[in-house]
């Protein structure tokens, strides 16, 4: 009779036993896999795994603190937070073509992840969030099993020179066990009930050339419409959720004035494994709502549509 606290046990032992004396490095990203993998190596080996957190400046409001704020602080987790949003919205002035955007990420992120992992000593164990359905899709892709930094970063593999074991202490799990996992070990619902989000980030979600004014004006809209679809008790119905900033200006008006501001498209999405989703059926009450307080409350934001393409043939990121 299989529970997730005998799963627990056994995880923490597996790990102590690959590990032994050695040092784990994680690179954490916000999302449930990465964060159960850590939480649970944590509880096997303590100290002897530090966290790298690859700050790219395009997360959700508010969610870099509460990355750390929950590992360094609730569970006690040795944690690098390189704010590197500099760099990577530097390195992104100009760049519109979305792969373009994906690979100058994914391979910033693997700069910066070596030079951090450097500067603690580096390790002998990389610990990954791979899940079983990770495992399989390498696996016929490939033809072997995978080494990879998770698909999450978007990197196609470990970086010459990162020679390291890996920990994978999710191998054998679906996404749903993994949420249990998570519960089993006391991580907050936010974490473990956390909708998928791309590692890219908010860089695919601007169309166009991405700036931090973008990236702020978008992460206000999206608390708003986030905040909503939590108050109307939507958040677990839904795959993902999110906005998008256009890079089209539209006429409006307020108060006595005209604007001359951008539209912000509303996507939400059911779906249960992301090849194929559904548009989520709001009601017209609960999209004037958000759309109302999105144009009031965000400054660059003065329309507000309701993006209702399903997939195929449309794709759940706008890039
Ligand atoms: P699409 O847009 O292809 O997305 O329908 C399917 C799922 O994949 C996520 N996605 C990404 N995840 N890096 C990621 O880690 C990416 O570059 C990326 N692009 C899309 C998307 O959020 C959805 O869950």
């Amino acid at each position: 009779d299989w529970t997730m606290a005998a799963f627990r046990a056994e995880a923490v032992a597996r790990i102590r036993a690959q590990v032994g004396t050695g040092k784990v490095i994680c690179g954490l990203s916000g999302g449930v896999d990465s964060s159960v993998a850590a939480v649970l190596i944590h509880e096997a080996i303590g100290d002897q795994l530090t966290c790298i957190y690859v700050d790219h400046g395009l997360m959700r409001g508010g969610e870099t603190e509460q990355v750390v704020a929950t590992f360094r602080d609730r569970f006690n987790i040795r944690l690098v937070h390189r704010d590197a949003s500099d760099l990577f919205l530097g390195q992104l002035a100009g760049v519109t073509d979305p792969e373009k955007k994906r690979k100058t990420i994914g391979r910033l992120f693997i700069e910066v992840f070596e030079e951090e992992q450097g500067k603690i000593g580096g390790a002998d164990f990389l610990a990954q969030g791979t899940l079983y359905p990770d495992v399989i899709e390498s696996v016929s892709a490939t033809g072997g099993p995978s080494v990879t930094i998770k698909s999450h970063h978007n990197v196609g593999g470990l970086p010459e020179g990162m020679r390291m074991q890996l920990v994978e202490p999710l191998r054998d799990l679906f996404k749903d066990e993994v949420r249990a996992l998570g519960r089993e070990l006391g991580m907050p619902e936010e974490i473990v009930g956390r909708h998928p989000f791309p590692g890219p980030g908010l860089a695919i979600r601007i169309p166009g050339e991405v700036t931090r004014e973008k990236v702020q004006v978008l992460q206000k809209a999206d608390l708003i419409y986030l905040e909503e679809i939590r108050a109307a008790g939507l958040y677990d119905a839904i795959w993902q959720a999110f906005t998008v900033l256009l890079p089209v200006k539209s006429v409006g008006v307020m108060g006595d004035g005209r604007t001359y501001d951008n539209v912000c498209a509303l996507r939400a999405v059911t779906s249960t494994d992301g090849m194929t989703a559904d548009v989520y059926p709001f009601t017209m009450e609960f999209l004037t709502r958000v759309a109302g307080r999105i144009v009031n409350e965000v400054r660059g934001i003065n329309r507000v549509t309701y993006d209702i393409t399903s997939k195929p043939p449309g794709t759940i990121e706008w890039e």
